[in-house]
């Protein structure tokens, strides 16, 4: 399933579900961490956590600084992520994890193109959205080039 994340009907509410969606790929990356063996890969996904935990910091103030509520953790029940943390702990196989991590870099990169697109995006969220979008397109790259080589070898 393709998130929707990103198509609210207005900006405030989009920023609200891409945090948690954020939120939804840190937790996913800890089951994904947990389950994978080869040491640099942990390493590798440790340090893209640490950018999902930095677009939650930023967009949260954001908000704040709005005087608005932000999220306070993952989602409940709306499930952002083809692969949440559920089906990751349940993996096996380096291979098999870093490929379910794809559909989620997939799913993280719609969100942030779309929501990158609007029209009713704020001005101070700009640099945000558009560095967590250049995020997202590395983390997927990687992951897309370490599951080619795996294949290969
Ligand atoms: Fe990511």
């Amino acid at each position: 399933m393709v998130t929707l994340v990103g198509m609210q009907a207005n900006f405030e509410d989009a920023l609200k579900d891409l945090i948690e969606l954020d939120y939804d790929a840190v937790e996913a990356y800890d089951a994904a961490i947990n389950r994978l063996e080869n040491q640099e890969f942990k390493e590798k996904l440790n340090i893209f956590k640490a950018d999902h935990e930095w677009h939650i910091q930023e967009l949260t103030n954001v908000l704040k600084k709005r005087n608005i509520d932000p999220p306070s953790g993952p989602s409940t029940g709306k499930q952002w992520l083809t692969k949440g943390k559920v089906v990751l702990a349940n993996l096996i196989g380096d291979n098999v994890i870093l490929r379910a991590m794809i559909s989620n870099e997939i799913d993280t990169n719609t969100a942030y193109e779309r929501i990158s697109l609007r029209e009713d995006m704020w001005s101070e969220a700009k640099d945000i959205i558009r560095r967590g979008l250049e995020d997202e397109k590395r983390h997927k790259k990687w992951l897309e080039n370490t599951v080619l080589e795996k294949s290969e070898a």
